[in-house]
């Protein structure tokens, strides 16, 4: 791996909806840009639920729409991310209280809430599994690729 790659990971609460589209769209970006092998990129979960299993068949599905490749399942965050990414970015501010909650003291990530880096957008990306209405889990996947 070349000394200068920087590695950046993304956080939500299941890794099957929000974080998974983070990582591809990010993935294709910097590979566009051909920057792929400057970058390491992962992503993960708060809980454990979805460990092992691919991405929602929305966020797929959407994916799929925009060209993202995706062939990664779920993970759990573990105490080592905290040390060996330079960034986490979070969702929603429960991600980055629980983020904040679980970082080894002195740990080198720096602790970041995506939204934050879309000043045309809201700060927060809301968790998308219990919506009734699916046209807004669209919109939230959309949100990602526009
Ligand atoms: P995500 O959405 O955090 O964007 O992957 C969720 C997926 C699953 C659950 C919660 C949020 N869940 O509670 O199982």
């Amino acid at each position: 791996m070349p000394k200068e790659m920087k590695k950046a990971l993304f956080i939500c609460l299941g890794n099957i909806c929000r974080s998974p589209i983070a990582e591809g769209v990010f993935q294709k970006t910097v590979n566009d840009m051909g920057m792929g092998d400057k970058w390491e990129i992962d992503s993960a979960a708060i809980g454990g639920w979805h460990v092992g299993n691919p991405p929602d068949w929305r966020a797929l599905d959407t994916m799929k729409k925009h060209n993202v490749p995706y062939n990664n399942c779920a993970r759990q965050i573990t105490s080592e991310d905290f040390n060996h990414y330079d960034y986490i970015f979070g969702m929603d501010e429960s991600n980055m209280r629980d983020l904040k909650k679980r970082a080894p003291q002195g740990s080198k990530a720096k602790l970041l809430l995506f939204g934050d880096f879309d000043p045309q957008g809201d700060r927060i990306i809301r968790d998308p599994y219990y919506m009734i209405v699916p046209l807004g889990t669209l919109k939230q996947g959309l949100r990602y690729l526009v």
